[in-house]
């Protein structure tokens, strides 16, 4: 809020202070005086005149001494906010300003009547003192807690606070109340001492603070996906703080949704409320480019289902996925229907653990989407040795020679596998006994690079001969 030039704050109550003097002046100049032989009558007239004179004189002095402490507060002030560089707090200004014009009244009192006596008046007037004490206790009890809030400084003008039910942002704190400008604009008050009582929230004004925003997306959405658009989307908006990236995570599974929490940081929290409904206008486009869905109520309805279960594959798509994994090159094209019929597809989370080694498995997979990550334990840490992308295959090992996972496979991304069990293998390897030769040399080629990377040894079994003689044997192939 800007001030009036200092000129006109100070000469204002200057012209007022000249105009009571003048006053003054006349009141004296223009005194009857009391001619000589004056009777008894003429004497007492003008005794009570002098009285009424002195009372006029104390008020218009009175008058000339607050217009002057008005001048001399605006100009002390304006000293104040040069050499410091901000606004005294009003408090301290409404102090300065009593303590002159109680100091003034006391000098003009005791120059009018010099004979009497403050001590014996403020000692004696045991019950004003109770009476005014309690006239004044909500006003001292004010005074004293804004003197205590301006020594504590728990907030300062600008910031948002919420005090009871009242939240805005502090517009002054004066000897008497705090002044907060609402979200809807209105202006409150609330009194010192009731801020004094109250739990206060405080956001500083340049502090990084942060808002949650809520929002839900349809079950069907990935969560990488619905974290990824709408990060991206609400970090270019207005008043968010670009150097604080936000932070988008799913607070619940919901009963038709799952539901999502973003968290941002502003620049100006005051402003919060604009921003939410940005933040908000975001996510709705970034919904849209995405095509991802919002929730709404739904209900699922369990169909019995065979074949593939996750994803809304058809079986084209995952025959053509499977005829470019180069174990399954040698199938023609009824055998990779066949196969994508059996193929189960599930989607991992980046980081999820797929296989466990030292778990027993029956099911070999294709990364259909994504990447996986191959690790295995190397003196106590986990090491990764190998990627394995799209048109790949993993977990043949344990299923074509019934021994336990040889290493852990965890998503890299978020990934989409396709499962395929002992039994579809079975039938395939009955037609096409070339599938089981190449398997057992990719087997052997990855033994050896478990045992260049961990513990394992190579033994006998793992030649390509031992390897096909166990596969047979396990599938009972001969
Ligand atoms: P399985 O032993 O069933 O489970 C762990 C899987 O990790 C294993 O099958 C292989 O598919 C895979 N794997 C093990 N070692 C390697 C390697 N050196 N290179 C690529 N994949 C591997």
């Amino acid at each position: 809020m800007s001030r009036p030039p200092l000129k006109k704050q100070v000469a204002l109550p200057l012209a007022f202070a000249a105009m009571f003097g003048l006053a003054l002046y006349v009141l004296y100049k223009f005194a009857p005086t009391l001619p000589p032989g004056a009777n008894e009558e003429q004497r007492m007239g003008q005794t009570a005149y002098h009285l009424t004179q002195s009372l006029v004189s104390v008020a218009l002095w009175m008058s000339v001494a607050l217009a002057v402490v008005r001048a001399l507060n605006e100009f002390v002030f304006f000293l104040f906010r040069k050499r410091k560089g901000y606004e005294a707090p009003s408090l301290m200004r409404d102090l300065f300003s009593l303590v002159c014009t109680v100091s003034a009244l006391a000098l003009i009192l005791w120059l009018h009547f010099p004979n009497l006596s403050f001590g014996a008046l403020l000692s004696g007037s045991a019950l004003l003192g109770v009476i005014l004490g309690l006239a004044l206790q909500d006003t001292l009890g004010n005074l004293f807690s804004g003197i205590s809030l301006h020594a504590d400084k728990p907030f300062q003008v600008g910031d948002v606070i919420t005090v009871g039910k009242f939240t805005g942002v502090v517009m002054a704190i004066t000897w008497r109340a705090v002044k907060i400008k609402t979200f809807q604009n209105h202006i409150v008050l609330v009194s010192n001492s009731i801020v004094a009582k109250e739990s206060i929230e405080v956001c500083p004004r340049d502090n990084q603070n942060a808002r949650i925003v809520f929002f839900s997306a349809a079950y069907n959405d990935s969560p990488v996906k619905v974290i990824h658009a709408v990060r991206e989307a609400i970090r270019e908006c207005e008043n968010v703080l670009r150097y604080m990236t936000p932070i988008v995570r799913i607070r619940n599974l919901g009963e038709s949704s799952v539901d999502y929490e973003v968290k941002y940081w502003l620049s100006d929290y005051a402003r919060y409320n604009d921003t939410d409904a940005l933040v908000r206008q975001r996510i709705w486009y970034a919904f849209q480019r995405n095509k991802l869905t919002f929730a709404f109520p739904t209900r699922t309805i369990f169909m019995e289902h065979y074949g593939l279960r996750d994803g809304d594959h058809d079986a084209e798509t995952l025959a053509e996925r499977l005829s470019a994994v180069d174990i399954f090159a040698p199938l023609n094209s009824d055998e990779l229907s066949a196969l994508a019929l059996d193929a189960k597809g599930h989607v991992f989370a980046p980081g999820e653990l797929i296989i466990r080694a030292g778990d027993n498995g029956s099911s070999m997979f294709v990364v259909h989407r994504g990447s996986v990550d191959v690790r295995v334990d190397s003196n106590g840490t986990q090491r990764t040795i190998k990627r394995l992308s799209e048109g790949d295959f993993f977990g043949e090992m344990a299923l074509f020679t019934g021994e336990p996972r040889t290493a852990s496979v965890f998503a890299a991304e978020e990934t989409e596998v396709l499962e395929i069990g002992h039994d579809a293998m079975k039938n395939l390897f009955a037609t096409n006994p070339e599938l089981v030769e190449s398997l057992s040399h990719t087997i052997q080629e990855r033994r050896a690079g478990l045992a260049a990377n961990a513990s394992a040894t190579v033994s006998e079994d793992d030649t390509p001969a031992g390897l096909l003689s166990k596969i047979k044997r396990f599938f009972r192939l001969d």
